[in-house]
């Protein structure tokens, strides 16, 4: 029978990011998934599993964990976050105060014309997967306003490190635009947003919001070129802006329509992180040693 005072953390969304967490974690974490399968991958590795699937009433007890990780994503379609909804539901039912850390996106702020964005920038979020980011963050302020406990928003860039590289999309041969034509973008490597996530949950302030980023945007294009040539893989071949349309995915086509430099001085001051991979150069190479 499980413990809630041994089990008091749990991590929503125990997915890529979320394993890697548990296991910094260690021993008191229980990593909450929505398939039996994945449930299956997390008990293999030791890390104790809870079936929740957030497209449905979720009638778990939460009362037994203290602190939460929500790493969960909002559903494919449409400007809400219905799955943040059914959760805090779930939360609020179960009574006590809780500290929720949440991974969101800086998707929310929206297309900044290659401006420097601090966490004082007005949210604008342009396309529907942002808008739910933004209605998930809401929702969660919303909560805390109600006393259900502390919480701390995280807007986190571009994840990349091993099992997140765009190596798929190199095979295919799959093109980009110009290094020129290319917005600017922003990453974390995995491992150090593992740490951030720690940190944010021990230091960060209640209803504070920090952008989580390396703080050395790139080029879009120079970003798929870096790892072509870190693994060994042709660069992509380069089209005009006017073949985007045609060659390129809406979800690409999404994100390349929208540039931003993200300023991660708030996490690093205030959350004491030492980031390991500052640059792309040292991420990659990490990945690839
Ligand atoms: N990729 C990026 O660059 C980036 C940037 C910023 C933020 N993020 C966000 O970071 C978070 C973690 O990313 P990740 O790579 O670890 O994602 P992931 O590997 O896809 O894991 C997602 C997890 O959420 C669970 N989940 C999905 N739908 C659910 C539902 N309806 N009910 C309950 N659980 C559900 C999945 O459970 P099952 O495995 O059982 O389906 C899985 O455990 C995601 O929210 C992602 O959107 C990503």
């Amino acid at each position: 029978m499980r413990q809630a005072s041994e089990h008091s953390h749990l991590v929503v969304g125990c997915g890529h990011v979320g394993t890697r967490l548990a296991e910094a974690l260690g021993k008191r974490v229980t990593g909450a998934v929505r398939s039996a399968a994945s449930a299956r991958r997390l008990q293999a590795l030791g890390i104790p599993a809870l079936l929740m699937d957030l497209d449905r009433p979720v009638a778990t007890d939460l009362s037994g964990f203290e602190r939460i990780w929500y790493l969960a994503p909002p559903p494919k379609g449409g400007e809400r976050d219905p799955r943040m909804g059914r959760f805090l539901e779930a939360l609020e039912r179960s009574g006590g105060r809780r500290r929720v850390v949440y991974l969101g996106t800086t998707g929310v702020y929206g297309d900044c014309g290659g401006r420097w964005v601090d966490e004082t920038h007005p949210i604008a979020p342009r396309v529907e997967r942002a808008r739910r980011r933004a209605d998930a963050e809401n929702r969660l302020r919303a909560w805390r306003r109600r006393g259900g406990g502390e919480l701390v928003l995280l807007r986190v860039a571009g994840i990349y490190g091993p099992g997140k590289l765009p190596l798929e999309r190199l095979r295919a041969g799959k093109p980009m635009l110009a290094p020129e034509q290319a917005p600017w973008t922003n990453r974390i490597h995995l491992h150090d947003l593992v740490r951030v996530l720690v940190a944010a949950m021990e230091r960060g302030g209640d209803g504070a919001v920090y952008n989580v980023s390396d703080g050395h945007p790139g080029n879009m294009a120079d970003y798929f070129n870096a790892v072509a040539d870190a693994a060994g893989l042709p660069r992509p071949p380069v089209i005009a802006p006017d073949r985007a349309e045609e060659a390129l995915s809406a979800g690409l086509r999404a994100y390349l329509a929208e540039s931003r430099r993200i300023d991660n001085r708030k996490m690093l001051r205030e959350l004491g992180v030492t980031l390991r991979y500052p640059t792309l150069e040292a991420g990659l190479r990490g990945c690839f040693r």
